[in-house]
């Protein structure tokens, strides 16, 4: 019977990763301490949503024309003010900022990271208990340390990125960040208010059984895309379960799900949505970067997602992403067969 296990708290985690690093400044893991202390400061929120006045729309819209909720704009207080006041971040970007931020102190400006981040995704399912997340993305500035950020350090191509993460707000709260060297998760012990490694070196089944895609849809995809979908329920036909469709509608819940049991999750571009939904900086780069890490793949349909080099801070780009097979299925589908 093993007795005295070590469980590792996400602090004792990174601090343990930077063992193997002598040259590391502790950047990092200040950065994501700062994360985690945002992540649980939401997660009680998230919880009492039912209680607190913290539920409905704010009366605003966002840059990208959505309605924001109360909460949105806590996680993304929460958020930037952790950012702004730690040591590791000289400045962010996020979702619910038209522009980006840089942190014109002296202490910031000397800082090696800026963050880009989705604060709160899934907004829809806040009202209704449905799990929601945070997805976090980190790269190292491009200009000199010393000077205050400018655009051209976030909208980085997302190969360049350093670690990225997510926070799902679930039955249980779980934190996962991937660096180039694995992906690990960690459950948040309500007991004592810590992440702690539940899910170490995650990697992406090679093959998957769920597709999660907006059915809803179905009509405006291109006939690619809606080929590719007949196929899978013709295996569903052909062979009944355990393959199936899933699709909570926050891809945060809906790409963590599929990154541990596998599976395909896609938002395709639309008739009336060109570009597709999801926007490149804050939610399809954080995620190519972990599901590549993990083992799997990600692109916009044809072209790998972390090469897409961004030509603004906002913009978006249809998302294909999940288990290796699964996604070469995908690639190799055709109409003109
Ligand atoms: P956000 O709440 O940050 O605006 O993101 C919502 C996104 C994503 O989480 C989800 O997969 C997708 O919107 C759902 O869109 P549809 O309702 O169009 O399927
Ligand atoms: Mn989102
Ligand atoms: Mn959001």
């Amino acid at each position: 019977m093993a007795i005295n296990r070590k469980v590792y708290t996400l602090d004792e985690f990174t601090i343990q990763q930077l063992r193997n690093f002598p040259h590391a400044t502790g950047e990092l893991s200040d950065l994501l301490r700062d994360i985690g202390l945002a992540a649980k400061r939401v997660n009680v929120e998230v919880n009492k949503a039912g209680l607190a006045d913290i539920l409905g729309e704010a009366g605003m819209m966002n840059v990208q024309g959505e309605e924001v909720k109360k909460l949105d704009l806590f996680a993304n207080n929460q958020f930037t003010g952790v950012l702004q006041h730690g040591i590791s971040c000289a400045g962010i970007a996020s979702e619910e900022w038209d522009d980006y931020v840089a942190f014109d102190d002296a202490v910031s400006r000397q800082s090696k990271y800026i963050c880009l981040f989705d604060p709160l995704d899934g907004s829809a399912n806040i009202d209704v208990n449905v799990s929601i997340g945070t997805i976090f993305s980190v790269y190292h500035r491009t200009t000199p340390k010393g000077s205050v950020v400018t655009l051209e350090d976030f909208i980085q191509p997302g190969i360049r990125q350093v670690a990225a993460g997510y926070i799902v707000y679930g039955s249980s709260t779980i934190l996962v960040y991937a660096t180039r060297r694995g992906v690990n998760g960690f459950t948040l012990d309500p007991s004592i208010g810590e992440f702690c490694l539940s899910h170490t070196d995650i990697k992406c089944p090679v093959q998957g059984k769920i597709y999660s895609v907006n059915h809803g849809n179905f009509f405006l995809f291109e006939e690619r895309v809606r080929t590719y979908i007949h196929q899978c329920q013709a295996k569903i036909a052909a062979e009944g379960g355990p393959y199936t469709q899933r699709y909570i509608g926050s891809m945060v819940s809906d790409v963590h799900r599929n990154l541990l049991k596998g599976g395909i999750f896609m938002y395709p571009a639309t008739t009336n949505k060109p570009q597709g939904k999801l926007r490149l900086q804050y939610e399809c780069n954080p995620f190519a970067f972990i599901v590549e890490v993990a083992g799997g793949m990600a692109t916009d349909g044809y072209k790998r997602i972390l090469d897409i080099v961004p030509a603004s801070l906002h913009q978006r780009s249809p998302l294909f992403i999940g288990s290796r097979q699964m996604m070469e299925e995908w690639e190799n589908c055709r109409t003109d067969l």
